[in-house]
Order: structure tokens, then sequence, then C-alpha cells
């Protein structure tokens, strides 16, 4: 079994710079980052390309348990591996919801049994779980929806929300226009910051500036920062819905002035019947969020040092991830090697989503992963994922 892998000659992404070094990992471990060339049981080349760290989603929807014809956690990890993601953060509003430890502990099980990213599993919220959110340990999250969406999660009662803020270490809040005010005005009055996913509109950003920027962590989605209303049809509903051009723009401001923390894929599955014949809310994303991201870099959007900010360190460092987000030796052997000059257009016939469809079909972007390293073991290379159930849980501080 190989134990040790070298990646050589490639320029690692090091404390904001790129740095000429050959990265030693044994054991699933960064063991050293050096000049010189240890020995290895295998090497992988990365001349000409950029080294950074195993990128992060802190947001998907695998469907798994309960909804496994839209996505699982196999078919889902290998869309993550493909699109240079090294761990995810699964939603809970699964079939049935993670609303107890004992469910937890299911779904925790199926993941170990399947995936081939490293994973932590938010936990759910209702009307009545707070002694099971009390108890529960090792998740990144607790999950209000403070607004309606797939799965019948909707809390609207204001002290049930603020009963679970308090009860959570932190919370992960999906809350729409006035939901957002409503949701800093409960952070702030308890005292705790809590993770706003997808923010998608300048008036919510205005508020988060002008009100409590100390109180909350900002997550945006590649949908918002890339589509808009305009682009509507069937497949590109979701919660929330996409916005003008103005606020896009205001996105993208937000982004590189350090008021949006992290970029989250938001990945919701459907399958293109169920698009087709129903308003089902949500689009599929975990593939490709990294080379639209590096597309942006390529064009002077955004610096590489942001991206890394916020889809690699800012995840693990908000929600207390053990080992990742950075590389570091001693750090987890989860690396995304990139080619910063490939050029390839996303096609729904190479996807590894279940789903089987993207809203970027036929984008054409610069920038691609092209080895992902998991665990100190290549999982994805040339288009091909291997080695299926290497995914661990993941550890919290
Ligand atoms: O569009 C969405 N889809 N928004 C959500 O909040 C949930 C997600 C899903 O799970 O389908
Ligand atoms: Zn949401
Ligand atoms: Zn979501």
């Amino acid at each position: 079994m190989c134990m040790s892998l070298l990646v050589e000659k490639g320029r690692v992404y090091i404390k904001g710079e790129l740095i000429n070094k050959n990265i030693l990992v044994e054991n699933g471990k960064i063991k050293k980052i050096t000049s010189s060339k240890p020995m290895a049981d295998e090497k992988i080349n990365a001349k000409g390309m950029v080294v950074v760290p195993g990128f992060i989603d802190p947001h998907v929807h695998f469907r798994d348990p309960g909804l496994t014809h839209k996505e699982d956690f196999k078919t889902g990890s290998f869309a993550a591996v493909a699109g240079g993601v090294t761990c995810i953060l699964d939603m809970p509003n699964t079939k049935p919801p993670t609303l107890t430890n004992e469910l937890l502990k299911e779904k925790g099980e199926i993941a170990s049994s399947k995936s081939a990213v490293n994973y932590g599993l938010h936990f759910g919220s209702s009307l009545d779980n707070i002694e099971e959110i009390r108890e529960a340990k090792g998740v990144p999250s607790v999950k209000i929806f403070m607004n309606a969406s797939t799965g019948n999660m909707l809390i609207e009662d204001g002290e049930t929300v603020k009963r679970i803020i308090e009860s959570a270490r932190i919370c992960s809040i999906h809350a729409e226009n006035d939901n957002v005010r409503k949701a800093i005005e409960f952070a702030k009055s308890l005292k705790k910051k809590f993770y706003l996913c997808h923010i998608t509109e300048e008036r919510e950003l205005e508020y988060v500036k002008g009100n409590g920027k100390e109180n909350v962590f900002v997550e945006v989605t590649p949908h918002h920062l890339f589509l808009t209303e305009n682009d509507q049809d069937n497949f590109v509903i979701m919660k929330p819905p996409l916005k003008s051009e103005k606020d896009r723009k205001a996105l993208w401001e937000a982004l590189r002035d350090g008021t949006i923390d992290t970029i989250g894929s938001d990945h919701a599955p459907h399958t293109i019947e169920e698009k087709i014949s129903s308003e089902v809310y949500g689009v599929p994303g975990v593939e490709t969020r990294v080379p639209l991201i590096l597309d942006a870099v390529n064009k002077g959007k955004i610096t590489l040092e942001r991206m890394v900010e916020t889809m690699c360190e800012n995840p693990a460092k908000i929600f207390k991830i053990k080992n990742k987000g950075f590389i570091e030796e001693g750090k987890d052997g989860d690396l995304t090697v990139i080619d910063m000059k490939l050029r390839k257009k996303v096609r729904n016939d190479g996807l590894f989503t279940k789903c089987g469809w993207s809203p970027f079909e036929g984008f054409e972007l610069q920038g691609w992963p092209v080895i992902t390293i998991v665990n100190g073991k290549v999982i994805f290379e040339n288009g091909e994922v291997y080695r299926e159930r290497n995914g661990k849980g993941v550890e919290y501080e």
C-alpha cells in the first residue's frame, strides 16, 4: 500500500505567496515542505502547476439518505473531487432530516461507507429538537431555515430561532431579505456570531456592513456571482432567487472588500425531469465552483489570495475544522493541483453529479483543478476518480 506521496516541482501556495517547493505527504499528513527531494512511494510532477490547500465547500446538499435519486454520497463526493474539493459540509434537509443524534450517526455511517471526499455534517433544527441540538457533538453548525425551501424545515417563530442560536456553538442560517436583518438582530442580542448562507442582494450587504459585520460570517454562491434574473429559465430557479445585475456587481465588490467571507456552492441537485415538470429549488454547483472562480482569477476579478481565503482558510476557521485549509507541515494531506492555463468548457455529459446537468453548461473557463489529493491519496486525476471510499469525517477544534 502506498504510504507516502511527493508532490514535486509545483508552485505552492504558502502564506499568500507561490513558492517553488516539494511537498511530502506521509500517512495522510503533510510531513515536509522542502526544496530537497525526499524519497516517496509515489510522485506527482506538478511542474507548471499551482498547488493550493484542498478546497472546502461549506454548503452542499448530497441528498443522502432519502433523496438519492437526485444525488448520493458517492456521486456527490465524486463531483466534489472532480471540482478540486477535498472537504464538504453537508446540509441536513435530507429525508429524514438530520434532527436527532441518532440520525446524525446514521448519516455519518452512510458518508463513511460511500464518500470519496472528507465530510462534516451540519445538524438540523425544528420547533422541538432543542435537546438534541444541545447534545449534538462533532458538527460544523446547526442549520436554521428562516425562509421556506427544499425539505419542510422552515422555522418562523422568532423565539425558537433565538433559542436555537443560543444553544448551538454556531448556526448556519438561510435568511432572505428582511430575515437577514432579523437574524442579525437576534445574534446581536445574544452576542453570538452566525453564518449567513448565500447572500444575494445589495441591500442585504448594506445592512450587514452598517449593522453588525462583527455578528455575522457571510457566504455567497457562484450562481449569484455569475447569473442574474435575466438568465431565468426553469433550471435556474433556486432559493434565494437570482437578482439584478446591480446586485451581482455588489456581490463581487463585497467579495473583494472582505464583507463576504466564503464562497459555498449550495450544491442542490434535482433531476432534469423534476426541473422540467415542477418547481423545485436549487442548482448543482460543487463541481463547477472552483473552475468558475479560477477563471475569475485569470480575468483579474479576484486575486488567488482572496480565493484561497474564502474557499480554503475561512471555511476551516469559521467551522473550526481541524488541520485543514492551509498547506503547513502537520496539516492533513488535502491538496488541489491547478492548471491555470487549461481552457475547457463545462459540459453536462462530463459531470459526475447524478443529476447530470449544470446551470453553467457551455461556459468556457480558463483555470481547472487537474489533480485532487485527499488524505494523501490521489483521488482525481486526468478526468478520472479513483479509490472511492477515502473520505473521512472531519474533526473539530
Ligand atoms: O435552492 C435551494 N435549494 N435553496 C435551499 O435553501 C435548499 C436547496 C435544496 O436543498 O434543494
Ligand atoms: Zn439555503
Ligand atoms: Zn442550501
